[in-house]
């Protein structure tokens, strides 16, 4: 692939996955608002701030470079909220099982994107944007390691305590890795 269509393409679907992540956690925070869990609020509230950082960060590369942003970003936007809705709605486990699946899925994607940026910088592909490379794959590298806070935060408060842990966890995994292949390409 292109170098700059692989640059598109990692702006657009961390685009969406951060927008994602941000939605996840409104609908979460929805469901324990209604509960009355102000706990797990306080625990979800943090992590939406930093996702709401990130999504910022996609948001201005998106207009700067003038990428087209996902034509799915409804209808994840719609996944997304019921997503969080229902999980913290069954259980506040449920919603850190929703948290860890997300992230695990997220760190692997992070990585690979921060070892596809590697290899750009080194082909040399056009020296003005080496800055611009370094700068995207430094704010993957943090970025990543907040989802891994995450991750580590959602295990604390009993993921896997959740009674159907491992199936939730699947099917979230398998939808994740869905929205992600279908982002990039659309
Ligand atoms: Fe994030
Ligand atoms: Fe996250």
């Amino acid at each position: 692939m292109p170098h700059a269509k692989k640059i598109s393409e990692i702006i657009r679907v961390n685009h969406a996955g951060e927008m994602g992540a941000k939605v996840i956690y409104d609908g979460q925070i929805l469901a324990l608002r209604l509960k009355g869990d102000k706990d797990t609020l306080k625990v979800v509230e943090d992590m939406k701030k930093q996702e709401i950082e990130h999504f910022n960060y996609f948001n201005d590369e998106i207009k700067k470079q003038k990428i087209r942003p996902t034509l799915m970003q409804p209808i994840w936007g719609v996944g997304g909220f019921a997503l969080g809705f229902l999980t913290a709605l069954v259980d506040k486990k449920s919603a850190m099982t929703c948290t860890t699946s997300v992230e695990e899925v997220i760190d692997e994607h992070y990585q690979q994107q921060i070892n596809d940026i590697e290899r750009i910088i080194e082909s040399n592909y056009n020296e003005k944007s080496q800055n611009d490379l370094k700068n995207l794959q430094n704010n993957l590298k943090k970025f990543r390691a907040e989802e891994i806070e995450h991750r580590d935060t959602a295990y604390d408060h009993n993921a896997r305590d959740f009674v159907a842990y491992k199936p939730l966890s699947r099917f979230i995994k398998f939808t994740t890795k869905m929205a992600i292949s279908i982002s990039k390409k659309f």
